[in-house]
């Protein structure tokens, strides 16, 4: 196709600009302005948001895909455009003034750059410049023939995107749109760069809080694993005393039975005695009696038997409080605890754990304040270390070496750092070389199925370092045994 040379002429416009605009028109344009006007308060975030999306930036990249509205009252001059911007392979549309071209951008029409003339009868280009930069995401190339009366810098900054004067050359054209386009295409995919960011930041934190959830599912899930795991144990640490408060409690009544006849027996000699002196045989008959029902004995052993039954209750109970203690719902929650009486509780109801394996041994600092903390998570920290000390000692028992070993925990207060320490110190059979590295990663065991799942480690991290800022190290040497620290901050940190 051939293009129609240009006919541009500066004159011929001047009449154009002068023409009034018609009042109906003037009032329309009027509550365009001031719509524009608050729209321009908000620019930089209306702008921002009116961005091309991804899919623009791959459309922009082709040629064929960008769509050039052509705005000039003068219809020479817009044909000219057309052509030269059909012949430069864009799409295009066209108006010939600016309320024509509000309207095909109100419209919903695609357009990337907006060739807007400045001299136009009604809305001008400049105004129309404003209310486009203020709603729409087009650019816009502002042209005139009147050069003297616009400075080229003044115009960028009314927020064109560049300025032609006319005549215009195809060249010259193609060069501008190609700058305005490639600059267009940038900022599009550095938009759709950010909103992937922003997409991703998103989808990062939903992730975060799904998995900070699923790990709060995890030590519940926990928390009963090892209840049931304990129930064994504990069922068996209850079972004893309450043997010998049973055997006591039956040897105490059949005594009792004897007793109590014995007693009926003497009565009924007291009344006899009061009558007449009793004979040999009465004072006979008693100590029969008597020696039938093992008096002497019973007397020795009564007393003996009731402290042990008390005791075995007591023993009891501490079991049942040290349950309480370690599994109650609210001990979940932050709120200042007195570790020691953790430590206690803990190992009572872990004994079935290590009982057998090793003895234990406490060193409780009774100078320790109380510690803002999730008791019944710090529970589920020092059970594990309890349960992995037992581990690592029978580990190292059944080498064949010995029978028992010996677990100490310990506290302190470290008035220099805010902080109380734990440590658990067993001489078992010490963390292998090649396992140090990894003993808090998650699901890291040695032990075998149904022994270890790896997770006590990770899940004493998560609570000591996460949860409670606090620390959590260790020092081991094979086939010597191994000490862990758990450092927690008195006061909550944040
Ligand atoms: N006191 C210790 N002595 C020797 N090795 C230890 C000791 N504590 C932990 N380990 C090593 O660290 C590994 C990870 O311990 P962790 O408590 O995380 O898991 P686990 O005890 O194997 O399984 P779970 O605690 O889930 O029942 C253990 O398998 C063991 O190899
Ligand atoms: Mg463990």
């Amino acid at each position: 196709m051939r293009v129609r040379p240009a006919r541009f002429s500066g004159e011929r416009k001047r009449g154009a600009a002068s023409e009034a605009i018609p009042s109906l028109r003037a009032s329309a344009f009027s509550a365009i302005m001031l719509s524009a006007k608050r729209l321009n308060l908000r620019r930089a975030k209306t702008r921002q948001s009116a961005f091309p999306a991804r899919e623009d930036s791959q459309r922009m990249e082709r040629t064929e895909e960008c769509t050039i509205l052509v705005v000039d009252d003068d219809e020479g001059m817009r044909f000219h455009l057309i052509e030269s911007v059909t012949h430069l392979g864009y799409k295009y549309l066209a108006a010939r003034d600016g309320e024509e071209a509000l309207a095909r951008l109100r419209g919903g029409a695609p357009v990337d750059v907006v060739l807007c003339d400045i001299k136009m009868p009604g809305i001008s280009g400049l105004d129309l410049l404003e209310v486009v930069r203020a709603e729409h995401s087009a650019d816009v190339i502002m042209m005139t023939g009147y050069v003297e009366e616009y400075a080229y810098d003044r115009i960028l900054e009314l927020g064109a995107s560049d300025f032609l004067h006319k005549p215009i050359t195809m060249n010259e054209l193609r060069v501008r749109l190609k700058r305005v386009l490639r600059e267009r295409w940038l900022l599009a995919c550095r938009e759709a760069a950010r909103r992937d960011l922003e997409e991703a930041a998103k989808r990062l934190k939903t992730s975060y809080e799904e998995l900070r959830q699923a790990h709060e599912e995890l030590l519940r899930a926990r928390k009963l694993q090892s209840i049931g795991q304990l129930a064994a144990g504990i069922a068996h640490e209850i079972n004893t005393p309450m043997q010998y408060v049973s055997n006591n409690t039956e040897y105490v009544a059949g005594a009792f039975s004897g007793l109590a006849q014995v007693f009926a027996f003497q009565r009924g000699l007291l009344e006899k005695a009061r009558l007449a002196p009793l004979s040999e045989k009465d004072i006979g008959d008693l100590q029969t009696l008597e020696e039938e029902h093992d008096v002497e004995f019973a007397l020795e052993e009564i007393p003996g038997a009731l402290a042990q039954t008390l005791e075995g209750v007591a023993r009891v109970s501490n079991i049942v409080h040290s349950i309480k203690q370690f599994a109650h719902p609210g001990t979940d929650k932050k709120a200042p605890a007195d570790l020691n009486q953790a430590i206690e509780s803990t190992i009572t109801v872990a004994r079935g754990e290590w009982k057998h394996t090793a003895a234990m041994e406490t060193d409780l600092d009774p100078g320790l304040p109380p510690v803002v903390c999730a008791q019944g998570e710090i529970n589920q920290v020092i059970l594990n270390m309890i349960v992995n000390a037992a581990h690592a000692i029978a580990d190292k028992n059944s080498q064949g070496k010995r029978a028992m070993g010996l677990i100490r925990v310990s506290t302190r207060y470290l008035p220099e750092t805010g902080e109380a320490e734990i440590r658990v110190t067993d001489d078992g059979a010490g963390i292998p070389e090649e396992a140090r590295a990894r003993i808090f990663d998650p699901f890291f065991t040695t032990k075998g199925v149904g022994v270890g799942t790896g997770q006590g480690l990770a899940i004493a991290h998560t609570i000591v370092v996460e949860k409670h800022r606090g620390t959590i190290d260790f020092e081991t040497r094979t086939g010597d045994g191994t000490t862990f620290f758990i450092r927690l901050p008195v006061e909550e940190r944040v």
